[in-house]
């Protein structure tokens, strides 16, 4: 399949060419259909770019007014929706730049001197990412709080702990919604991490070399934000590690995120009735009156798929690449979009869910209390009045387990004269620490499950997010 038609060459670089490309070519190489993502960077660095050049006496000022009045006039056009993005124009930087020159003639075509579209590009990209850290940033702490009010309205309600998915010990409720307001304070912090790394202009690396032109890249490096530019031009084209920062610490969110959602997947079941959805965050069955699904748990658990695929293209896009920039590079773009998006979205569903769910404290209670979770209490008990070692009191507790299971009953139902026959010592005593909640009371470590102890973690996270 190949195309005969003619076409003219390009405007913007088209001096060599005696025709244009292939039709097939272009499809494979404009960007335009997904970079005009990035149209408000672009006319933000390029309007950065001309008050600098006229600073530097590189550009008049008349020229420069020019150029900024027309870059918002294009800046209206494309936000009023009618703008004509070409796809013979390539990418975001030729299509607001040729219509720059549409509009205000001659000046326009002074705008890309002493730079390139490969710093434009990379400053571009930067500040989106850089404003995907902030969104992510944002949609985290509302996310923190949503648990952390669920954490506050049910502080000290006991539930069971698991590990393997099987009964472990007591915990509380509030321990448990913190522990994900620990992991997503780290995912904040790593995007805030990244953010501050990110955090400098790559603008006025032009090409790969700099410029020859007096330009003045702090001046353009404050007016976008940044901290300062970078140091080296080369270095400033070539990388896009901001935006596998960016993937990694999107990655690791969408795993936590995926790890709730099939916790609400589980307790939100029949068999567990640990939480109820709202209607707003579940759907019905066609055939099934009775259903009430999960699905937007389910999909937050599978989304993860997609942001971790990003994550990985871009790395096999960068991989071997000699320095400095390669087209290649033009394959950062639509997966770290996608993968932003993604990530934004299953925040904020996220935070709705967990916002409108209703926890069921009797449902915890007695969950709580079954499968022998206060075994470990036994034999700690059995260490501390009795003076066991704990190796040996595992032991016991454990034949005591073994019994209770065989009778099908709870440890706290074996009479005094069957734990006796046991181990002589057990006194009546015992039956105080086999209740769940002096089990999750006495657990007053340091980031310890008692109600004391995680009162103190809601109200510093409180302040924290006041
Ligand atoms: N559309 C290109 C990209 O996204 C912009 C930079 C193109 N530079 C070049 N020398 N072809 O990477």
């Amino acid at each position: 399949m190949t195309n005969t038609a003619k076409t003219s060459a390009n405007d913007m670089w088209g001096g060599r060419f005696a025709e244009g490309p292939d039709a097939i070519m272009t499809a494979i190489n404009a960007s335009i259909g997904f970079d005009q993502r990035l149209y408000a960077q672009d006319i933000a660095g390029s309007r950065a770019h001309a008050a600098m050049l006229a600073a530097q006496g590189i550009l008049t000022d008349n020229d420069a007014k020019a150029i900024g009045e027309g870059l918002l006039t294009v800046l209206s056009e494309i936000e009023a929706g009618g703008f004509d993005f070409r796809t013979d124009r390539e990418d975001i930087h030729m299509n607001v730049e040729a219509r720059l020159t549409e509009i205000i003639g001659e000046p326009g075509k002074r705008l890309h001197t002493a730079r390139s579209r490969n710093d434009q590009v990379a400053v571009d990209f930067r500040l989106w990412v850089r404003d995907q850290c902030d969104a992510a940033i944002a949609g985290l702490e509302a996310l923190m709080r949503a648990f952390l009010a669920q954490a506050e309205a049910g502080a000290d309600w006991v539930m069971p702990g698991f590990t393997h998915l099987q009964t472990a010990q007591p915990v509380t409720w509030g321990h448990h919604m913190m522990a994900y307001v620990e992991m997503f304070a780290r995912d904040r912090s790593r995007f805030q991490d990244a953010r501050r790394r990110m955090n400098e202009c790559p603008l006025g690396a032009a090409a790969l070399a700099g410029t020859s032109f007096p330009i003045d890249r702090h001046m353009t490096a404050a007016a976008l934000g940044f901290d300062r530019p970078t140091a080296n031009s080369l270095d400033s084209v070539s990388d896009r590690d901001f935006a596998l920062e960016f993937l990694a610490a999107s990655s690791i969110c969408a795993m936590h995120l995926s790890r709730f959602a099939e916790e609400l997947v589980i307790w939100s079941s029949a068999q567990f009735r640990f939480v109820r959805l709202s209607d707003k965050w579940t759907t019905g069955s066609s055939i099934m009156p009775q259903k009430k699904n999960p699905d937007a748990a389910e999909l937050l658990r599978a989304k993860l798929g997609r942001i971790l695929g990003a994550t990985v293209a871009l790395f096999t896009v960068m991989k071997g690449l000699a320095l400095t920039y390669s087209k290649d590079m033009q394959e950062d773009k639509e997966q770290t979009f996608d993968a932003a998006d993604t990530l934004m979205l299953g925040l904020a569903a996220m935070t709705g869910m967990v916002s409108d769910m209703t926890a069921n404290r009797a449902a915890l209670k007695s969950a709580a209390a079954s499968g022998f979770s206060t075994a470990t209490d036994l034999a700690d008990w059995l260490v501390r009045r009795l003076g066991l070692p704990f190796r040996e009191a595992h032991h016991v507790t454990g034949t005591l387990v073994a019994m209770a299971e065989k009778a099908a009953i709870d440890l706290p139902d074996l009479t005094l004269a069957q734990m006796q026959s046991v181990h002589g010592g057990i006194t009546a005593e015992v039956f105080e620490v086999l209740g769940v909640e002096n089990s999750v009371a006495s657990r007053q470590s340091y980031g310890g499950t008692s109600p004391v102890r995680v009162a103190e973690q809601i109200a510093r996270w409180k302040a924290a997010l006041a």
